[in-house]
């Protein structure tokens, strides 16, 4: 399991309380930045993270911001990415079982970093049900195409 993690200043303490549990847990991770407070905007880092796990380069991200809400719009524009906003260990489970969720994200004004580390061991933990669910996915996976054909077409 390697894990490609990102967050803007609003995820930046999030973001490296997470890093330090998935060094306690022995998880490969890379981490896309923002490297301080300082003000940055967030697509440019969930735009790297979801990009690296479209690509095949890792299995799974994370991403970071005051709410979480910001990352996961923008990583969700990336083709193939299904990032999920989780503030409770029951989303995340579910976005594993049922959602098949490749980026989980989180808001470091919303939630402790205990709870923090929760949601992240219920989602790495989760595993995909499969059957009507991935008949879902592809469905989700067909708007995606027949959106990128309509922008090739304009
Ligand atoms: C930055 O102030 C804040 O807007 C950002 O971290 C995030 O919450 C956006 O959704």
């Amino acid at each position: 399991m390697q894990v490609a993690i990102g967050s803007d200043h609003g995820g930046f303490r999030l973001k490296t309380e997470i890093i330090a549990y998935l060094k306690e847990r022995g998880i490969d991770y890379k981490d896309y930045g923002t490297y301080s407070t300082d003000p940055v905007d967030y697509p440019d880092f969930a735009r790297a993270v979801a990009e690296a796990v479209a690509g095949g380069k890792f299995e799974r991200g994370i991403l970071c911001c005051g709410t979480g809400i910001g990352v996961s719009i923008a990583a969700n524009k990336v083709a193939n990415i299904r990032a999920a906003l989780c503030h409770d260990t029951f989303s995340a489970r579910m976005a594993g079982e049922h959602n098949m969720a490749n980026i989980i994200t989180m808001g470091e004004r919303v939630i402790g970093f205990g709870l923090a580390r929760d949601i992240v061991d219920a989602w790495l933990n989760a595993k995909f049900a499969g059957g009507r669910h991935a008949q879902r996915l592809e469905k989700i996976a067909v708007i995606e195409k027949d959106i990128a054909a309509v922008n090739i077409c304009r």
